[in-house]
């Protein structure tokens, strides 16, 4: 992304996520952008998504599952967030970073809560912070806004509550789920939040909620209705080849490709195809006689085959 699409040194800010609402807003019949995001987890990701100009790099807890290899975002750790939070905000000059608080980092108490909000900034550089839940939520993501600290909400599918909803469901579904789901989204944007997540709630829901916020609408498997969009970064380039969620478009088949590569290189290998003189380091010919005379000094043969140049 060139400085030039943004204000000041180009980094995307908090002000800038909330003018695409109300561009949305006061330019009703023009067409505007769409904020982008998609999960970030290392360095060389965030250089990646940063060049690519999308906005918001989130360090998703959903790190436990395509990275860490755990069953359910629930395992992650605190210290494994902060770290690859770090090596993100190391990688992306402009794009906004948010640290997505793990399970029970923030459910115990509000100080606590706090505390480790203000780790993903203090030790990570991240710009802000989501967390899962939301009217219930609501005293929670107040106290932490209150501290300074950008808070990006996420209803509908919580994955940190996959257990308790009964499964991976799309949630919203009846008008009473919806209502909820609504008033949960409002008392959001009440406790300060500066956006939400909308995860897997029917579209026609997900854009009722989106037209009642002043706050975007972040949505991932909601429909075209939201304000922006996530996905996952492994899942929107097939890094995996196990399993593509419906809510997911795959725009690149990584996972064939590196495979393909990754099988050309052991071919070569086994067959010393690679390294080939263009892979290789040489020593000066007097050098290399040197080398046989000290040997053969010292009683070694050293057969004609050694120190011919493939
Ligand atoms: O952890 C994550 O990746 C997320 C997004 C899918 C919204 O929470």
């Amino acid at each position: 992304m060139s400085a030039a699409n943004h204000a000041g040194n180009g980094k995307i800010t908090v002000p800038d996520i909330l003018s695409r609402k109300a561009s949305l807003s006061s330019l009703e019949n023009q067409p505007h952008k769409k904020i982008t995001c998609l999960t970030a987890y290392d360095y060389p990701t965030a250089r990646l998504l940063d060049e690519a100009g999308v906005d918001i790099l989130l360090v998703g807890d959903s790190l436990g599952m395509v990275v860490l290899g755990y069953d359910s975002t629930v395992p992650v750790t605190m210290d494994e967030m902060i770290s690859h939070a770090a090596a993100v905000k190391r990688g992306a000059k402009f794009s906004f970073i948010v640290g997505d608080m793990p399970f029970l980092s923030y459910q115990t108490d509000v100080k606590e809560a706090i505390r480790n909000a203000g780790r993903f900034l203090k030790e990570a550089g991240s710009d802000a912070v989501k967390l899962e839940g939301g009217a219930e939520m609501a005293e929670t993501v107040k106290a932490i806004v209150d501290a300074g600290i950008p808070v990006m909400g996420h209803i509908g599918l919580t994955p940190q509550s996959v257990s308790k909803l009964g499964g991976y469901r799309v949630q919203g579904k009846t008008a009473r789920a919806a209502l909820k789901l609504l008033d949960d989204a409002l008392a959001l944007e009440q406790a300060g939040a500066f956006s939400v997540v909308l995860e897997t709630v029917p579209d026609r829901v997900a854009e009722l909620v989106s037209k009642r916020l002043s706050i975007p609408t972040i949505g991932i498997g909601a429909g075209v209705g939201c304000d922006g969009q996530v996905l996952v970064f492994h899942d929107l380039l097939g890094y995996f080849d196990r399993f593509s969620p419906r809510h997911n478009k795959r725009y690149a088949n990584l996972h064939e490709t590196i495979v393909n590569a990754l099988s050309e290189y052991r071919r070569e290998v086994e067959w010393r195809a690679f390294p080939t003189a263009e892979n290789s380091f040489t020593i000066g010919d007097d050098e290399f006689a040197a080398l046989v005379h000290a040997l053969e000094e010292a009683g070694e043969r050293v057969s004609s085959a050694e120190g011919v140049q493939a």
